[in-house]
Parts: structure tokens; C-alpha cells; sequence
């Protein structure tokens, strides 16, 4: 057996568990997903959103990207925003790192990496704009890279809050509120960091007051 085909046949082993179980769940799960969570997520293979949450297919939407990024012109990203808050209706979003992150490691240092750099550049900005607070910290034990994880997420769910996405379902719905998490590689938690309810004022320079 080819290591890859171990993949399908534990696909079947899986449904086939999920049909013992409950005989109605992909019945139910066929025709519609209303899912209250979006999860935007690192790539890393060590940090499966379901998993970690104990969410089942249907409860949480999902986009990953190299650590966990909300860019603002990154159409893959806002189409995935744009139909989880207004379509899917979703309550709310949760932006997760992942301490000891590749990507933000990355962009602390200076090698050329090719295309990455562009997206590793947003990065860059997350640490220029909090320098003060990073370049105190010590470089061991990751100490300096873990706080810019954690600031890298707050500054994420703040580039959620200046969209015009989020900020017309504040105002018409009073929802998604939006969370920033970063989760533990070495001991499997999730510590929250930053939340910020529906309806909060950010910089007036980022608010739309014609939506
Ligand atoms: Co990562």
C-alpha cells in the first residue's frame, strides 16, 4: 500500500464509524451547514481547528493560511469572510496562532525566501509597529517570538474590524464578535488574548460611516 492510500482507506474506516453512530449524520449534513464559528487558522499540519476545539463537520468554517493572516487584499480571504458573516451568518470569528509559528519566525529574520517575502513583509509591519514592545525581550526561549505571535493575532482581528464586511453586520446585526487565540504546540491549549465584541469602535480612520 502506497502511504498515501493509508489516507482513504482510513476515510472509510471514518465514515463508516460516523454511520454507526448517528445513521442519519451525512443525511442531515447533506443539504446545509450553519455553522456559528469562522476560524481563521495557520497551515501548520500540527494545529487541525476541529480537532483542537472538539467541533464536529458542520459546527465551524474554516480558512488557514501561513500564519494565520488577514490581509486585506487577499481575495481568497475576504471571499471566505464575506460568505461566512453573510451568508453562513456566523456569530463568531476566531483568529489562532500557534506559538513557535514558522511563518512569523520567518519573518523575523532577513533571508530571502522568494514569493513568501511579500506575504512575510505584512508580518514585518505587525513587529515595526509594536517594536517597542519586542525589541526589550529576550530572543531565547522564543520569549520575543511568542509575543509577536500573540500580537501578530490582535493585529489580525483588528484588520477583521476594518473591513466593510464586518463592520456592516456590526451595525445591522450586532454580530460576529471576534477573538484572537493563540494555541500551545507543546502542551495542546488554546490561551485567548484579544477579543473585541461587535460594535467596537476602532481608529475613526478605519470606520466606514456611509454603511
Ligand atoms: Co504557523
Amino acid at each position: 500500500m502506497k502511504p498515501y492510500e493509508r489516507l482513504l482507506l482510513e476515510n472509510k474506516a471514518w465514515a463508516a464509524e460516523m454511520l454507526t453512530e448517528d445513521p442519519e449524520f451525512f443525511a442531515r449534513l447533506e443539504h446545509i451547514q450553519t455553522p456559528e464559528y469562522l476560524w481563521i487558522g495557520c497551515s501548520d499540519s500540527r494545529v487541525p481547528a476541529d480537532r483542537i476545539t472538539g467541533t464536529q463537520p458542520g459546527e465551524i468554517f474554516v480558512h488557514r493560511n501561513i500564519a494565520n493572516m488577514v490581509v486585506h487584499t487577499d481575495l481568497n480571504l475576504l471571499s471566505v469572510l464575506q460568505y461566512a458573516v453573510e451568508v453562513l451568518k456566523v456569530k463568531h470569528i476566531i483568529v489562532c496562532g500557534h506559538y513557535g509559528c514558522g511563518g512569523v519566525k520567518a519573518a523575523m529574520g532577513n533571508l530571502d525566501l522568494g514569493i513568501i517575502n511579500k506575504w512575510l513583509r505584512n508580518i514585518k509591519d505587525v513587529y515595526r509597529i509594536h517594536r517597542d514592545i519586542l525589541e526589550p525581550l529576550p530572543m531565547d526561549d522564543n520569549q520575543r517570538l511568542n509575543r509577536l505571535i500573540e500580537l501578530n493575532v490582535q493585529e489580525q482581528v483588528m484588520n477583521l474590524a476594518k473591513t466593510s464586511i464586518v463592520q456592516k453586520a456590526w451595525k445591522s446585526e450586532q454580530r460576529p464578535d471576534l477573538h484572537g487565540w493563540v494555541y500551545g504546540l507543546n502542551n495542546g491549549l488554546i490561551k485567548p488574548i484579544f477579543d473585541m465584541p461587535a460594535g467596537t469602535h476602532i481608529d475613526p480612520l478605519y470606520e466606514f460611516d456611509n454603511i
